[in-house]
């Protein structure tokens, strides 16, 4: 997934300058180990409520409500 920054931006140590294209890894992200402690490990027992699956922030998944329900009947 790209978006395109409307904005200059400090990341991780780096500037990322305005109209420049950024990939997002969202699989990456939830695998964030600062975020998920032993992140390859299965565990159902896992606070979720840092995955990026649906994205975040402005453009945040409209469809992440009826996708999780749809996930949950199947
Ligand atoms: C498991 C299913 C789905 C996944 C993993 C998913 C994932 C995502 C992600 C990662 C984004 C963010 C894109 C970005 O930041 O550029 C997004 C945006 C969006 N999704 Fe989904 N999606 C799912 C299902 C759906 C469904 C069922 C709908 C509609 C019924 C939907 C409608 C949208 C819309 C309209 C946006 C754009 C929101 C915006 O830009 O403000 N999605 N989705």
């Amino acid at each position: 997934m790209a978006h395109t920054l409307d904005a200059d931006v400090r990341f991780h140590g780096r500037t990322l300058r305005e109209g420049e294209r950024a990939t997002l890894l969202l699989a990456s992200a939830n695998r964030d180990e600062r975020v998920f402690p032993d992140p390859d490990a299965f565990d159902i027992e896992r606070d979720s409520s840092g995955l990026r699956s649906f994205g975040t922030g402005t453009h945040f998944c409209l469809g992440a409500s009826p996708a999780c329900a749809c996930a949950r009947a199947a």
